[in-house]
């Protein structure tokens, strides 16, 4: 047996829940034997507790190995941030595969510098697509998977876009999704928020919304107008708004918000989803929120024009309204008169998605 070395990329929230169980899967392996090691690269795109710290902890993910502490900036200069400190690193102690997960700017950085040192790169959650080029994910996704070697990913839309774009079929494993995999396994541990009792929240009887996107938060009156629509069509329950650094900068322009929306903090892995389980029904213009509510039966209205989740929409509980305001309220009549669809849980997101994925790295990497 031949041990091999495998850079694990962490830089943003949604990265987290993405790397953990793939992190306890090589782990569990390796106790009994199995030939992978991995060192843990944090980009530091973000550093707050509140936006990272938090998640590695509740998630018992590893303190990283390496922290590129890149922080805040535009997209080049976070781009170009982490590729120069992770090329250096590369260079200093090359390892076997670069493995990067997700769309976020730390993804695509790595999976450049590593490529171009020749270091394997494989990609989870390869394959999915908005079309939608205004998003700097959509830009992320189709860069990291033009120069990924192994793709892994959550569906079948995904093995298409691949194969439509020259992926030889042996070069995609359709595994299913990890961030189910920490869904599944932490559902037990979710925890009321310590804000429960004193907003006066009950199960079924309040919304979650979560938004941070651009298009929907950087100008103030878009923003604001948004909101005033969820205010409107809410019919007076509570909705709680936990808030995007990113949304918080807007906000401060924003003024006065509609009474019955409660700003909170970002909050933990296992508070959050503890508050989307038992919400009526969330709002986002988020992706992983998506698959996360379609598994927990949750009805979900994404305010965006396109998702690259679409089995989210065809088979879960995810509905898209495009970022009008007005396409809220015949949303909100259809789900107060108990009109949601109901939904189903896609193919392989079953909560063993970190063991296939380990298994064929073994398998690819000849160990
Ligand atoms: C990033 C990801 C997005 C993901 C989102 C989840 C990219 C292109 N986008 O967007 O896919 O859905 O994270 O959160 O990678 N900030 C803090 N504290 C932090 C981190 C960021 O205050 O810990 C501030 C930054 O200074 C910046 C803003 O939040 O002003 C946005 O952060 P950034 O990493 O640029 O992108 P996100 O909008 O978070």
């Amino acid at each position: 047996m031949t041990t091999k070395l495998i850079d694990i990329i962490a830089g943003a929230r949604p990265n987290f829940m993405k790397i953990a169980p793939i992190i306890r899967a090589i782990k569990a392996r390796e106790a009994t034997g199995g030939p992978l090691r991995y060192r843990l690269i944090h980009t530091g795109q973000h550093y707050d507790a509140k936006m990272s710290g938090d998640f590695f902890t509740q998630l018992g993910i590893p303190q990283p190995d390496v922290n590129l502490e890149v922080g805040s900036g535009t997209q080049a200069e976070q781009t170009g941030g982490i590729m120069t400190r992770y090329e250096k690193l590369l260079l200093e102690k090359r390892s076997d595969l670069c493995l990067v997960v997700g769309d976020v700017t730390s993804t695509m950085a790595c999976a450049i510098a590593a490529q171009k040192l020749c270091v394997k790169v494989a990609h989870v959650e390869a394959g999915i697509r908005s079309g939608d080029w205004t998003m700097p994910e959509e830009i992320n996704r189709m860069v990291t998977d033009s120069i990924t070697n192994w793709f892994f990913t959550t569906s079948e839309v995904a093995n298409e876009n691949l194969r439509r774009s020259g992926v030889p079929d042996k070069a995609i494993f359709f595994v299913g999704n990890t961030m189910i995999d920490t869904l599944l396994s932490n559902m037990e541990r979710l925890k009321q928020p310590p804000f429960w009792g004193e907003l006066g929240l009950e199960a079924g009887k309040y919304f979650v919304v979560t938004l941070h996107r651009p298009a929907n938060v950087d100008a103030g009156d878009t923003f604001s107008q948004l909101l005033k629509a969820i205010g409107d069509t809410t019919r007076g329950e509570k909705v709680v708004f936990p808030v995007h650094p990113r949304t918080a900068k807007t906000l401060r322009d924003v003024g006065a918000v509609p009474n019955n929306l409660l700003l909170v903090e970002p909050q933990p892995y296992l508070e959050f989803n503890y508050l989307v389980k038992h919400a009526k029904a969330v709002i986002t213009d988020s992706g992983g929120i998506t698959e996360e509510t379609t598994v927990m039966g949750v009805p979900c209205m994404t305010l965006r024009n396109s998702t690259e989740r679409p089995e989210t929409v065809t088979m879960g509980t995810n509905e898209l309204l495009g970022i009008d305001p007005k396409a809220l309220k015949p949303a909100l009549d259809r789900l107060f008169a108990g009109q949601w669809k109901r939904g189903s849980i896609p193919p392989l997101w079953d909560g063993h998605t970190s063991e296939r994925i380990v298994k064929a790295l073994e398998s690819v990497l000849g160990a």
